[in-house]
């Protein structure tokens, strides 16, 4: 089978593929077929190395000084190939999506895992693009908007960049959660952004809607706290999911700012975060935006498209038949 690896940090061509083995599940793993994978913001940032300022020497220590030492790929769907001893929760040729997570091992065409890990049946209602597609804006949007904003209905959400992984699934969520959507997106994209549940879209570029809102999603960080202030209403909850060091320590040491509230950090990807995003997308709250599909060989084309952070919905790349 043939499978990715990164060589270097450094631009997408840094990325090989080499052939090896298909591995064979120990007990308690499930053989998958990968049919789908996404490329994700993700993705790039660990393969270029390229984080928010002060993250970089985290990143380094946390997957290699030298070169990215893990496998390139964070989340999959495909289908069930084999099963290790003693697994009776999947059955082979059943349809599954589900992650490898931070050590990743996705971008393949074959991968073991764990039966009692992050993996899942995938819905009648997904293809394997969607299933691909599904987990990666979906787990931030969900627990961000729901666990730490809080947002309640009636409440007004502003999302800043309204239409890629993150924000396209914080539009329909926070819909669903029945708050008032306002978004901004570059024009391209206003259609895509009232389509996912948006009722006023702007221009990032010529500012944002008028506030107040109660709670702003501002998926690139560019708003900042000082953006921000002025357009949260009392009480209001300011998230930003992209932050450099400061912007973190600044939220961690003084959260609360004259009855409003500064929220940075990372999501969770574990098994029941997984499970409430598939719950979600059942009660018709969320469905993953799929945009470009590439062709597995055009993984480097994938990354160089992913690290734009302009891409709409998410990016996946699909294995040879
Ligand atoms: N904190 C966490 O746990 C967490 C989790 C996941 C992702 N992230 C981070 O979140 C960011 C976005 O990830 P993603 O997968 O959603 O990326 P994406 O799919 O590339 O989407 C990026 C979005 O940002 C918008 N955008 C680009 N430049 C902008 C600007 N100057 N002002 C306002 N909006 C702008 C884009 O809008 P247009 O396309 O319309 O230009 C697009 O909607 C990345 O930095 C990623 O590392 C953080």
């Amino acid at each position: 089978m043939k499978a990715a690896i990164y060589t270097a940090y450094g631009p997408p061509e840094t990325i090989g593929f080499v052939e090896c083995p298909i591995p064979a599940p120990a007990a308690g793993e499930v053989l998958v077929r990968v049919r789908a994978a996404p490329v994700t913001a993700g993705d790039a940032r660990l393969r270029s190395g390229r984080v928010p300022r002060g993250l970089g020497p985290m990143l380094r220590l946390a997957i290699g000084w030298r070169r990215p030492r893990v496998a390139p790929g964070w989340a999959f769907a495909g289908e069930v190939a084999g099963l290790g001893a003693g697994v009776t929760g999947f059955a082979t040729g059943q349809r599954v999506f589900g992650l490898t997570g931070f050590r990743g091992g996705s971008h393949r065409e074959f991968l073991v895992i764990r039966a009692d890990g992050p993996l899942l049946p995938l819905p009648e209602s997904l293809s394997p693009e969607e299933g691909a597609a599904f987990f990666f804006g979906g787990l931030t949007a969900a627990e961000f908007l729901i666990d730490k904003a809080r947002l309640a209905p009636g409440e007004r959400l502003l999302v800043c960049g309204a239409t890629g992984a993150v924000g396209g699934a914080a539009v329909q969520i926070g819909r669903h959660l029945g708050a008032q959507v306002s978004a901004t997106a570059s024009p391209a994209n206003h259609a895509l952004a009232r389509q996912l549940g948006a009722g006023e879209v702007t221009d990032y570029r010529a500012g944002t809607p008028p506030g107040p809102f109660d709670v702003i999603l501002d998926v690139m960080g560019r708003l900042g706290w000082p953006g921000a202030r002025p357009l949260l209403a009392p009480a209001g909850r300011y998230v930003q999911i992209t932050a450099d060091l400061w912007a973190m320590l600044g939220a961690a040491l003084r959260p609360r700012r004259q009855g409003r509230r500064i929220i940075t950090g990372t999501n969770k990807d574990d098994l029941a975060s997984m499970q409430r995003l598939v719950a979600l997308h059942q009660a018709g709250g969320y469905t993953p935006v799929v945009g470009q599909v590439l062709p597995f060989a055009h993984l480097a084309r994938a990354h160089q498209i992913a690290e734009s952070f302009h891409k709409p919905g998410n990016l996946v790349v699909v294995m040879p038949a």
